[in-house]
């Protein structure tokens, strides 16, 4: 097994009770400007952004700087999946970014992440999380690249390879959460796009359930873009989606996880 890789900065989610700390908004724009007019509209509403392939090619560690001069933690969901050489050298590189979560994709191997797990042990790396199943597939397009296994069986495998690769943090779809808490325990981050409150529209995402539903099955994180990007008031989609983070997470289930 690899050692143990770098926790991160993951003061916030030791918070309890906030549900702000177990909320991450994906800013997909392609460029600083409409990133930070969204952060600006938002104000204290949130804690965590996502910065992804979008906005990270467009703008580098400047926008993870901007972010965290605001006091705000950032998710880099760069998905890093390439030779265990390569994404070892991209795990390092990124450490320089400043960000507390890195994604890695499971799907590259048990010795690609433990490479990745190596790289990121050192002093300020971000903690890693290994995407399992895109929450845009279903079975049909597992099919289509040769998995014949259904979703949550391939979630759980690479889950489970991702935990004896010393990566203790997975990205699944709000689908696989209860089955992923009963299978691998309570030690796990289990960060969770494809939310979708009531009302809204899936779009390419195949896997989704509300916000409640991702809380009392146990996610740590949410991750919302569109249902909050998209909004008339993004600020008061906000606060919807963390009303029910706070009803949720007051069941036995749905409190503060790893
Ligand atoms: O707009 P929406 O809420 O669908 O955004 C979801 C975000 O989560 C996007 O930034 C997407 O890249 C990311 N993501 C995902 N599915 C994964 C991993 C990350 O949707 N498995």
């Amino acid at each position: 097994m690899a050692p143990a890789q770098n926790s991160g900065d993951l003061k916030a989610l030791k918070v309890p009770g906030d549900p702000r700390h177990r909320l991450a908004v994906a800013l997909d724009y392609p460029d600083v400007t409409q990133a930070l007019a969204l952060v600006d509209r938002l104000g204290q509403t949130c804690h965590w952004y996502k910065v992804g392939m979008e906005l990270y090619y467009a703008a580098g560690n400047s926008i993870v700087q901007q972010l965290r001069d605001r006091g705000f933690d950032v998710f880099l969901d760069l998905k890093l999946h390439d030779i265990p050489n390569t994404v070892a050298g991209a795990v390092r590189s990124a450490t320089q970014a400043g960000a507390s979560l890195l994604t890695i994709h499971a799907g590259g191997g048990a010795a690609m992440m433990t490479a990745a797990a190596v790289a990121a042990s050192s002093s300020g790396a971000p903690r890693l999380l290994a995407v399992t199943v895109l929450t845009s597939m279903d079975a049909h397009e597992l099919a289509g690249i040769g998995i014949a296994a259904s979703p949550a069986v391939q979630v759980l495998r690479l889950a489970k390879l991702a935990q004896i690769s010393g990566i203790n943090g997975v990205v699944c779809s709000p689908e696989e959460v209860a089955m992923l808490r009963k299978e691998i325990g309570s030690d796990t981050m289990l960060v969770v796009p494809g939310i979708r409150p009531t009302g809204s529209t899936a779009e390419d995402q195949k896997r989704t359930a509300t916000p409640t539903q991702a809380i009392i099955d146990g996610a740590s994180l949410l991750v919302v873009g569109r249902p909050i990007t998209r909004a008339t008031d993004p600020a008061s989609a906000a606060q919807a989606i963390l009303y029910e983070i706070e009803q949720a997470q007051s069941t036995p289930a749905g409190k503060a996880k790893k």
